[in-house]
């Protein structure tokens, strides 16, 4: 029997609804959001997310949904056959439909790692991010809620999965005394640990790590030489680079971050190591940059952006005379970013103050919108906002996030040494 589809928001309303109402003992509330949405996502994947408790509701779900006449033909129905029913059509990036190859998105964010795996066929099959703003973000426009805390997610839980994916936050601590890693309290607390601890037990074909330009000369580069040791030990071929937004994704961002790419058997590790011999993985070639500032700018900007009810306006306004630089305040100067190319957009732009760097448009200086900094990472005009967010986690979120155009050609490279 034909069962209906439904789009996936009403699907989601539904299912929040009929989850309110019922008390599911031992599950918490949003991690029961997160199995839901994974498995409305990706129940044609083939990966039983659902524990006990969640299959049970899943159950009401599907009464939810389908309503009570329906639910013995319902029921038959795989959850493979179920997700065909679910109409994507209101998400702004929905799961491909052929996917090629699966990847897990740890430490989430606001998917920009994800956004540009999945542009280039991939399936995400889970997620985790504990941050609730940008767990906001990320469902409305890839519908799926992730997980949280992935220290608290046993490795076994997460599902098979060809390509690893983590932008994880790089703690002010070192690890390289923490050599034997899971024994030590310490060492057991760097995030690195939990991404560790699920390449190994998962055993993905490939992974991809990103962090700041700072990891390779951490603690005179211990902190990366630790790092490195644990991945190849585990029996990964493992390389890295420092990518520049600038240079790599074609986008006037000055933002430094370093690739680590790992291979289980794919690539030949000698070959990846010498680089006088040819490896089957390259990094990406540099383009040349034709954008500035002024090409990323929204126009009939809001009032609340300009800034001429700060006490720093005047002194701006002395400096700021070029539409192609962008400019800082520092308490007591204007810092100017010439030739167009913004300097790296970070998290603390979230936390107010002159943290967002400003512009002078066709109308005043101003500081840059959430859109624009959105646009500083490559993000596609489709990615939305949920309504009511505040700018200061839209700042967060675009300053935490990665530079999608430079993932993307990473993830270009990492595919083709894969043969996918
Ligand atoms: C550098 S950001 C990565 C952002 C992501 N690549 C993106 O495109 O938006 C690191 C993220 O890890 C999250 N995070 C930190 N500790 C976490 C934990 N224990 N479990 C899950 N997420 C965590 C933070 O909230 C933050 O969003």
């Amino acid at each position: 029997m034909a069962v209906s589809s439904i789009k996936y928001g009403e699907a989601v309303q539904k299912i929040s609804s009929a989850l309110l109402a019922k008390n599911f003992k031992g599950v918490e509330l949003a991690e029961l959001d997160a199995a839901v949405s994974h498995w409305l996502m990706n129940g044609r994947s083939k990966v039983p997310f659902l524990n006990q408790h969640q299959q049970k509701a899943a159950n009401e779900i599907i009464y939810a949904i389908f309503g009570e006449g329906k639910i013995s033909d319902v029921l038959r129905e795989t959850a493979e056959q179920l997700s065909f029913k679910i109409d994507f059509s209101d998400i702004p990036f929905p799961p491909v439909k052929d996917p090629k190859f699966t990847f897990i998105d740890l430490f989430a964010g606001v998917g920009g790692i994800r956004l540009g795996f999945q542009q280039l066929g991939g399936e995400c099959v889970f997620s985790s991010e504990w941050d609730e703003a940008a767990k906001k973000t990320y469902s409305l426009n890839f519908g799926e809620y992730p997980y949280g805390d992935i220290t608290k997610i046993g490795e076994k839980l997460i599902p098979d999965h060809d390509i690893l994916l983590a932008g994880f936050p790089c703690q002010a601590f070192s690890i390289a005394g923490y050599r034997k890693g899971f024994d030590d309290e310490k060492g057991r607390g760097n995030l690195f640990f939990d991404v560790y601890r699920i390449i190994k037990e998962k055993r993905p074909r490939a992974f991809m790590l990103e962090n700041v330009k700072n990891l390779e000369g951490h603690d005179k580069g211990n902190t990366f030489k630790v790092i490195t040791e644990y991945l190849q030990n585990a029996g990964y071929s493992v390389v890295s680079k420092v990518l520049n937004t600038k240079d790599y994704g074609g986008i006037p961002q000055n933002r430094e971050r370093i690739f680590i790419v790992g291979f289980r058997d794919e690539v030949n590790w000698e070959k990846v190591q010498n680089p006088t011999s040819t490896s089957r993985f390259e990094w990406p070639k540099k383009k040349t940059l034709r954008k500035t500032i002024k090409d990323l700018l929204e126009v009939d900007v809001n009032d609340y952006y300009y800034y001429n009810r700060y006490d720093c306006y005047k002194q701006l306004k002395e400096v700021a005379t070029s539409r192609d630089t962008v400019y800082q305040w520092r308490r007591v100067y204007v810092r100017e970013n010439k030739n167009g190319v913004c300097p790296t957009l970070t998290a603390n732009m979230g936390t107010g103050g002159h943290n967002v760097p400003l512009v002078l448009d066709s109308k005043d200086i101003r500081k840059l919108t959430p859109r624009e900094c959105f646009r500083l990472q490559g993000f596609p005009e489709k990615y939305e906002f949920p309504k009511k967010m505040a700018n200061s986690h839209l700042y967060k979120q675009a300053g935490n996030s990665v530079s999608t155009p430079v993932v993307k050609a990473v993830a270009e490279q990492i595919l083709k040494a894969m043969d996918l």
